[in-house]
C-alpha cells in the first residue's frame, strides 16, 4: 500500500469515527470540539487552523454582538459552530444565522449540531470565505479566523491582489490569513453592526499589520481590543498570545477605543457588556483613534504589570510604594536634639531626618546621623503612644500648657502625642525643590519627617535599591522628571507621594545580575566621590554611572 493510499484510509478512519460520534447525539455539544481535537491528527489541523475557541470566550464574544440586538448573524469560519451554538442558546433576536466553513467534515458536523438544536433559520456553507463571501452584509459576526501562513494560503499572490483592489490596501504578502479575514469582516458588516474576531496578537506588533491597523482606523472601526497575557494559553496546543478585536462599524467619531489586557479569560465573563469599569484582572485604558498610530507596536500601549512606558522603564509605581514623612503636628516639640534627648529613655527616641538639608548627599549614613546628633540639630522623634514615663510625662504637660493638644492634627489624635506609624523608607525623594527633586539612599535607617517622600521599592534587597539609585540620580532621570513638569509645576516644585508615582524609572527587577552589580558598585563610588570632592560633577565615575544607566535602559552604548 503506497503511503497516500494508507493516509487517505487513515484519514477516512477518523472522519467517520468522529461524524458516527456526531450522529449519535453528544449530551454536551461542547464536547465535539474536544473530540474532534482527540480524533483528528494534529498537522491535518494545524494545515486548516483548526484550533477551537474556549467555550468562556465563545459566550463572552456572542453576549458583546447579541447586546445590539442583530437580526442576522455570520461565523465566516465556523468549524464546528461554537459561536452559533452558543447564540442560539441565549435569547436572541436573530433571524438569519450563517455559518461558513471550508472543511467539509467540519461543515457537516456543525450542521448536524445546529439543526439538532433547532436552528432551523441556520445555514452551514461549505465553501472559502475568502474566495467566496456571502453577497449580503450581517448586523453581527462571530470570528476566530484559521491561522494559516500566507505560503499555505491557495494562490497567495492572486488573493493579496485581490484583497489590495477591493480594500484599497497594500498589504504585506506575508499577511496571515486571519489579516485577510479581519478586512472581509469589516466588510460584510451592516451599518451598525458588531463584529468580534478572536487572533492572534501578533498582528498589533508585526509589520504586516501596519495596512491592517490603518485601515481599521481610518474607519474608526475599532471598538476594543482584548490582549490575553502571555502567560494565559488561551489555545490548546499552540504557544501564540490571544487577542479579541471588537468592530463596530459607524461608531460616533471621538468614542474611545478600550485596550484591555486580561490575565485570566475567565474575569471577561463577569465585565461582558459592561466593562467601563475594570475589574480585577483586568486592565483597561482608553484611547481615541487619532491618538493611535498604525506604524507604532500596539502591544505596548495595553498595561502589563509592570507597565513598559519606555524601552526598559516602567512607572515607578509598578515597582514600589511611596508615603508621605511623619506629620508630627508640633515639630519643634516633638523633634529633639541629643542634649534633649538624653533626659527621655531611648525606647520613645526614633532617630529621624527632620529637614532636607539634614541629607544634602546621595546618600544619608550612620556616621552623616552622628555628625549632625553632634552638631546639636533636632534627629529624634519622640514617639510615644503608651503610658509616658514620669519625665515625658511632664514634658508632655507643658506641651498641653502651651495648648499643642488643639492643634490641627494633635487634637485628631489619641492621645494627642502618639505618633502616626510609619516604616522606614530604603530610599527618601525630598517634597520641596528648588529646580529637581533629589534621591536619597537612607542607608542610616532613619525615619523621616514630611521634608521627604518614602520610597518603598517593592523588593528588599539592598543591591537593587543602590542599582535603582543609580539611575534616579542619573541624567537620564533628571530628564525625564524635567519632562513632567505638568506634574511637578515650575518655581518651587511641590510633590505629593502620588506624583512620583508616575516617574519612569529602570525596572531594576528585570536586569541581568551583572548590571545590578554595576550600578550599585558605581552608585557606591559615586556617593564617596561626591563626599570627597567638591568637584565631583567633572569625575569619571559620573560618566561611567551614565553610560551603565544608558546600558541598562537598552540603549546601544559603548562600555
Ligand atoms: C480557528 S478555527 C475556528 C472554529 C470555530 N469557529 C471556533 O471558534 O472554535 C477556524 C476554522 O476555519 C476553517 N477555515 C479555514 N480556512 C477557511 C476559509 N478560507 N473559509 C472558511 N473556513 C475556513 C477551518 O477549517 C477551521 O474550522
Amino acid at each position: 500500500m503506497n503511503a497516500s493510499l494508507s493516509q487517505q484510509q487513515e484519514t477516512r478512519a477518523w472522519e467517520s469515527d468522529f461524524l458516527r460520534a456526531v450522529e449519535q447525539s453528544l449530551s454536551d455539544a461542547n464536547s465535539l470540539e474536544s473530540l474532534y481535537t482527540r480524533l483528528a491528527p494534529y498537522a491535518y489541523r494545524k494545515s486548516r487552523g483548526q484550533f477551537f475557541t474556549p467555550p468562556v470566550l465563545a459566550e463572552f464574544m456572542t453576549d458583546w454582538v447579541l447586546e445590539a440586538s442583530p437580526a442576522s448573524l455570520l461565523d465566516p469560519a465556523a468549524g464546528l459552530g461554537v459561536f452559533l451554538r452558543c447564540a442560539l442558546r441565549r435569547p436572541h433576536s436573530l433571524t438569519r444565522v450563517v455559518g461558513y466553513e471550508i472543511d467539509p467534515i467540519l461543515a457537516k458536523a456543525a450542521e448536524r449540531v445546529v439543526m439538532r438544536m433547532g436552528g432551523t433559520n441556520c445555514t452551514i456553507i461549505c465553501d472559502d470565505f475568502l474566495l467566496a463571501p456571502p453577497p449580503e452584509a450581517f448586523d453581527a459576526i462571530l470570528a476566530n479566523p484559521p491561522y494559516i501562513r500566507h505560503h499555505d494560503l491557495s494562490d497567495p499572490p492572486g488573493l493579496f491582489q485581490a484583497f489590495d483592489r477591493r480594500f484599497g490596501v497594500r498589504l504585506s504578502r506575508l499577511t496571515n490569513a486571519y489579516g485577510l479575514f479581519l478586512l472581509q469582516c469589516y466588510d460584510r458588516l451592516s451599518p451598525n453592526g458588531r463584529a468580534a474576531l478572536l487572533t492572534p496578537s501578533e498582528f498589533l506588533n508585526a509589520d504586516f499589520g501596519v495596512p491592517l491597523k490603518r485601515f481599521l482606523l481610518e474607519r474608526n472601526a475599532l471598538s476594543a481590543l482584548v490582549l490575553f497575557d502571555p502567560a494565559h494559553r488561551v489555545f490548546e496546543g499552540i504557544l501564540t498570545t490571544a487577542c479579541i478585536t471588537l468592530l463596530e462599524k459607524n461608531r460616533e467619531a471621538d468614542a474611545p477605543i478600550r485596550l484591555i489586557r486580561v490575565a485570566d479569560e475567565r474575569r471577561l465573563k463577569l465585565v461582558g457588556g459592561s466593562w467601563a469599569s475594570a475589574a480585577d484582572g483586568l486592565s483597561c485604558r482608553m484611547l481615541r483613534s487619532k491618538e493611535l498610530d498604525p506604524q507604532a507596536k500596539w502591544g505596548a500601549l495595553f498595561s502589563p504589570s509592570p507597565r513598559k512606558i519606555a524601552r526598559r522603564l516602567v512607572r515607578l509605581g509598578d515597582i514600589a510604594q511611596t508615603k508621605r514623612g511623619i506629620a508630627t503636628g508640633a515639630n519643634s516639640f516633638f523633634t529633639l536634639c541629643d542634649a534633649e534627648a538624653r533626659r527621655f529613655p531611648p525606647l520613645f527616641l526614633k532617630p529621624c531626618l527632620t529637614k532636607a538639608p539634614h541629607a544634602p548627599l546621595f546618600d544619608f549614613t550612620c556616621e552623616d546621623f552622628d555628625a549632625l546628633r553632634q552638631r546639636g540639630k533636632k534627629v529624634y522623634l519622640l514617639d510615644c503612644d503608651g503610658v509616658p514615663p514620669p519625665a515625658l510625662m511632664d514634658y508632655f504637660k507643658a506641651g498641653e500648657r502651651a495648648g499643642l493638644h488643639h492643634r490641627y492634627l494633635t487634637s485628631r489624635r489619641t492621645p494627642w502625642y502618639a505618633m502616626e506609624k510609619r516604616e522606614i523608607a530604603p530610599i527618601l525623594v525630598t517634597t520641596f525643590g528648588r529646580r529637581a527633586l533629589r534621591f536619597v539612599l537612607n542607608r542610616a535607617r532613619v525615619w523621616h519627617l514630611t521634608a521627604f517622600h518614602g520610597i518603598y521599592p517593592r523588593f528588599d534587597d539592598e543591591r537593587l535599591h543602590r542599582a535603582l539609585m543609580a539611575y534616579l540620580i542619573s541624567r537620564r532621570c533628571a530628564a525625564l522628571l524635567d519632562r513632567e513638569k505638568r506634574v511637578y509645576g515650575d518655581g518651587l516644585l511641590k510633590v505629593e507621594p502620588r506624583d512620583i508615582l508616575a516617574l519612569p524609572v529602570l525596572d531594576v527587577t528585570s536586569l541581568p545580575d551583572e548590571q545590578v552589580t554595576r550600578l550599585a558598585d558605581l552608585f557606591d563610588a559615586l556617593c564617596a566621590r561626591r563626599r570627597a570632592d567638591a568637584d565631583w560633577h567633572h569625575a569619571a565615575v559620573v560618566q561611567e554611572l551614565e553610560r551603565w544607566v544608558a546600558l541598562a535602559c537598552g540603549d546601544e552604548v559603548c562600555l
